[in-house]
């Protein structure tokens, strides 16, 4: 299973998600066969690496943000991910708009696979002050569970 991150600039919500993923699966489902990645709708800071303040929150929670660096999404990014996860409707919309329809089926909202959480969107904490970073990660930790919950319950029996 092959699942792409995206946000806007990639490098606090989506870069967050792909190592939260990855952190989890690693620790919880090690038999779990996943690749992640993340990129921006935009193209703000090709790249550069997570910001300081997302990087923080990440670490006193174990995972390590420093190796990651931003990219913008590109067309074969539609053909090479089973999954591409926004965090906000703009991430969903601007998504929509540049993928062939026929992978507009595996385009989704992250939080989907958070129903129980209030929030629909992983909100932008980049021109916030630092309780938006420990909102985005919680939000985040809460749907990568679901997500490697649901994905643990596809995996074929070994
Ligand atoms: P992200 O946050 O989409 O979660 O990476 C942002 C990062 C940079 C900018 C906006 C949002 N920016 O305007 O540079």
């Amino acid at each position: 299973m092959k699942i792409l991150f995206v946000c806007l600039g990639n490098i606090c919500r989506s870069p967050t998600a792909e190592a939260v993923l990855r952190g989890l699966a690693a620790r919880e489902a090690p038999d779990l066969s996943v690749t992640v990645d993340s990129a921006g709708t935009a193209n703000y800071h090709p790249g550069a690496a997570p910001d300081r303040r997302s990087q923080l929150v990440a670490r006193r929670r174990a995972y390590d943000l420093s190796g990651l660096r931003a990219r913008q999404v590109r067309a074969e990014d539609f053909e090479r991910f089973d999954l591409i996860l926004a965090m906000d409707q703009n991430n969903l919309r601007d998504l929509l708009a540049i993928a062939p329809a026929g992978a507009h089926g595996k385009i989704r909202l992250f939080l989907d696979y958070a129903p129980e959480q209030p929030l629909r969107e992983v909100p932008d904490p980049y021109y916030g002050g630092p309780s938006g970073f420990e909102d985005v990660l919680a939000l985040i930790e809460a749907a990568a569970r679901g997500l490697l919950r649901r994905l643990q319950s596809q995996a074929p029996q070994s």
